[in-house]
């Protein structure tokens, strides 16, 4: 069974907002969907720009890249626009009470 870490609250991140978070080298995007809580990598798989920059859109659950505009799927990964090809890796949270637990 993955192992699940503590990266930060559930009140951290307000409803539909995204932020940046750290761990052993990693770089980690969490974002808030109207109360479900996603994770994936903060850098884009373009070049190099961090999402958590970019616009979050809850229309369809996806950031925007801030550099040149790729979008992604937050819950996937998946590349919904160009230039990016490859998908953002994804990681499983879980929530137990206000903490958000990550799987990395
Ligand atoms: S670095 Fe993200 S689209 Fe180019």
């Amino acid at each position: 069974m993955a192992d699940f870490i503590k990266l930060a609250n559930v009140s951290d991140i307000p409803t539909n907002e995204v932020r940046s978070y750290d761990h052993e080298g990693k770089k980690i995007a969490i974002y808030n969907h109207n109360g479900s809580f996603y994770a994936t990598t903060n850098i884009c798989t373009h070049a190099y720009a961090q999402l958590h920059e970019g616009f979050f859109d809850p229309d369809d659950c996806s950031i925007e890249c801030p550099l040149h505009g790729a979008r992604f799927k937050v819950e996937t990964g998946a590349v919904l626009v160009l230039p990016a090809y490859a998908p953002l890796e994804v990681y499983p949270v879980q929530i137990d009470g206000d903490d958000i637990l990550v799987s990395l």
